[in-house]
């Protein structure tokens, strides 16, 4: 890698930033594109007022683009200049893009879970999906799937309340009842049929991969395919009841990839060809000990 005096600077504020991929997405990037570009993480204390100044000494500092992970990626969505649509609706934002006087907020995490899901074939639009969890990352996702026409969510989670939070604020957006909350039993009571079911509760992250969040046969004999958003391990609990039980599995490292490739493109104004994320996802995956 060569620096000069025009090289572009990216980076993550997060807290912690140790663990990230990020970095080797970026550059690898950077370097298949031959672009004059470094990524780096930012370790960022927590607090709205923290988050703001980072904001305001990046901007100050020229760095062209930013990704926000946990805890400030609702803070950060507080102190950009703008937002898009999408992002605004979920409130939350991973990726800051440099504008004329100050970042708009973006959320990639969705729209490339959304990417990572049409490239592997799985449809949204008019489909019944089982959504597993009602915290941050499953109210992100229930955005999504309303957004790209999913007929209706079964918002399954271990506090309800949660769930018909989520369903009385997406519902009345959307105009109608898309997003039904239950408990996690609440699947036994699901008309027949077989069905998507996206797991995005944290449980069976590493290193409590002997977990699911829901851990009966019956339940998984009703899905198709299963997405996790986890990415460690390489196979989930979650994956592996979905395979056990004839169905197709697939993990949250995709996702990963694409939210990286799309604030990518964004920072860059480029697209990147599938063939190239396909190089890199093959390169990523040794990275997370994906193999
Ligand atoms: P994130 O930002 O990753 O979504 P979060 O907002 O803390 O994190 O949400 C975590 C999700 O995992 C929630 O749906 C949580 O269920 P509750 O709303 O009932 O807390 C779910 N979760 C975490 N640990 C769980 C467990 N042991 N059993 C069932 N659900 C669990």
């Amino acid at each position: 890698m060569k620096i000069d005096g025009k090289t572009r600077v990216c980076g993550l504020i997060g807290d912690p930033v140790e663990h990230t991929l990020s970095p080797q997405i970026h550059n690898m990037l950077a370097e298949a594109l031959s672009h004059n570009l470094v990524y780096v993480p930012f370790q960022t204390r927590g607090g709205a007022e923290e988050v703001r100044k980072a904001l305001e000494g990046a901007y100050a500092m020229n760095v062209l683009g930013l990704n926000v992970t946990v805890p400030h990626k609702e803070q950060a969505a507080a102190a950009v200049k703008e937002m898009d649509p999408l992002a605004a609706k979920i409130g939350a934002v991973n990726t800051l893009v440099r504008t004329e006087g100050g970042y708009k907020g973006f959320n990639t995490d969705m729209t490339g879970l959304y990417r990572a899901m049409a490239g592997e074939g799985i449809r949204i639009e008019g489909e019944e999906i089982l959504l597993l969890g009602a915290g941050g990352a499953a109210r992100a996702v229930a955005y999504m799937l309303s957004r790209y026409g999913a007929a209706r969510i079964y918002l399954l989670n271990r506090t309800p309340a949660k769930a018909q939070q989520i369903a009385e604020e997406i519902n009345p957006a959307f105009g109608r009842d898309l997003i039904r909350p239950m408990s996690l039993t609440g699947y036994t009571g699901l008309p027949d049929g077989k069905y998507l079911a996206i797991q995005a509760t944290s449980v069976g992250l590493y290193p409590a991969c002997g977990e699911a969040v829901i851990m009966e046969d019956a339940f998984y004999d009703k899905v198709h395919t299963g997405v996790d958003l986890i990415y460690r391990p390489a196979e989930t609990c979650f994956m592996h009841l979905v395979r056990k039980n004839g169905g197709q599995a697939y993990n949250g490292l995709k996702m990963l990839l694409y939210q990286a490739i799309e604030a990518y493109e964004l920072w860059n104004d480029v697209r990147v060809e599938d063939t190239l994320a396909e190089k890199l996802y093959e390169r990523i995956k040794e990275e997370a000990g994906n193999v």
